[in-house]
């Protein structure tokens, strides 16, 4: 008799596949603008080269599903454990990622060799009996891969932007800028009390999204949306990046040893500023949200406009009656777009992820899942703080309301931006 627990419902089997299919679709096509340079090279310690994402995604499917699930699956080459392996410190030793960029072999060709046996024999598995554990993780693989895509687009983003060519990663269109101002913002209310926060119901969530808990918020006001290109312009020039009472300690000693007085890849130009994108060199939108900012930037801003930034409780509890919906990478867009006009709370999803004042700690009763996958996000809960939203570059359908990026106080490659808040 089989004793292993099966999945039961063949519909959610189904589901499960044609997610997996899209997933490792879009991937695919993102790495269709790239010769086998652009998808080597890496620009920095915490960017990965394209080909790399692309090879480590499936290595988590091969050692996490794969290996355990699929009986007799041939290894597409053991090499690739030790290549491919991100941080799991419980699954062998790693190439330091540091590194990353010295693998010019594989060939990008035999990475999407190894994407396509990966891919037959996760067919294989899905059409058959699936224990319920290899789903949670071909689940659990799919985000983990919808997560590398956005990091694909931000480390091609860098890596194009120390190139004096200025390469675009999709044909530049230059967009209409829009000179005229844009609304004020407006701040709306919420009455605080003790509120649930984290991940409830059934879709799924990371590990660190939960426990659902209690959170008393006291009453404050939140901004009807992110602050803009135009605001940001405003602070440089009242001196905002030379004023040391605007800033944190650690954000004034960084923005000194690295000389930033604009947000990452601004460069200034006759009648403003233009900004290296993944449609190649543009002109900053004044009405777009700013973007590529570290949480010290973020947090001196706040300062600067006597507001401050909101926790990541009252991000999700604003949030948490909002579709995700917004401009995301389906667009085709991949840069923030203007607020649309509204009421209500807009930008809360897409365009740039925001910064919130929280660390990236456990909630009450969080325990990191079994096994391996363990290591997914317990381990950084130190020095992080949290972001919220989803942007341009994250897939559709990825973010959620109790959804927690985190990334370092000094990242600023990726598409992060702010929305304001204040005490009631
Ligand atoms: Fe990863």
């Amino acid at each position: 008799m089989d004793a292993t627990p099966i999945i039961q419902a063949a519909a959610k089997l189904k589901d499960l596949a044609a997610l997996y299919r899209d997933v490792r679709q879009t991937s695919r096509a993102l790495g269709l603008p790239l010769s086998d340079a652009d998808a080597t090279v890496q620009s920095m310690p915490d960017a990965s080269p394209a080909k790399w994402h692309l090879a480590h995604t499936t290595w988590f499917f091969e050692t996490m599903v794969l290996a355990p699930y699929l009986p007799d699956y041939p290894l597409f080459d053991p090499a690739y454990n030790y290549l491919f392996n991100s941080y799991y410190e419980s699954v062998g030793a790693r190439h330091p990622r540091p590194r990353r960029g010295m693998l010019t072999r594989p060939s990008l060709d035999a990475v999407y060799a190894y994407r396509e046996h990966v891919d037959l024999a996760m067919d294989r598995l899905l059409q058959g009996r699936v224990d319920v554990q290899a789903a949670a993780l071909v689940e659990l693989g799919c985000h983990h891969e919808q997560q590398h895509q956005e990091l694909l687009l931000t480390d091609i983003l860098h890596l194009f932007a120390q190139n004096p060519l200025r390469p675009a990663y999709k044909a530049p269109e230059p967009l209409p800028v829009q000179r005229e101002n844009s609304a004020a913002v407006r701040y709306l209310e919420f009455g605080g009390g003790i509120v649930e926060i984290g991940h409830g119901g059934n879709g799924f969530a990371f590990d660190s999204e939960g426990p659902r808990h209690r959170v008393l918020l006291e009453p404050f006001r939140l901004a009807d949306r992110l602050v803009s290109n135009r605001e940001w312009v405003e602070f440089i020039a009242d001196g905002g990046y030379r004023n040391p009472l605007l800033w944190l300690s650690e954000g004034w000693a960084k923005i000194n040893a690295e000389g930033w007085t604009a947000p990452l890849y601004w460069e200034p130009v006759e009648d403003g500023y233009c900004a290296m994108t993944l449609r190649g060199m543009q002109a900053v939108d004044p009405a777009a949200p700013v973007a590529h900012l570290s949480y010290y930037e973020a947090d001196a801003y706040a300062r600067w406009a006597a507001r401050r930034l909101p926790t990541e409780f009252e991000w999700e509890h604003a949030a948490r009656d909002l579709p995700p919906v917004g401009n995301f990478a389906d667009s085709g867009r991949l840069r923030p777009r203007p607020a649309p006009a509204g009421e209500g709370l807009l930008q809360m999803y897409g365009d740039v992820w925001q910064w919130t004042a929280s660390a990236f700690s456990p909630y009450p009763r969080f325990r990191p899942a079994e096994g391996a996958v363990g290591e997914y996000n317990g381990k950084f809960m130190s020095g992080q703080l949290v972001l919220r939203g989803g942007s341009c570059v994250t897939p559709a359908g990825h973010v959620r309301a109790s959804y927690r990026n985190f990334f370092p106080p000094d990242a600023r490659w990726q598409f992060s931006g702010l929305r304001l808040a204040e005490d009631l």
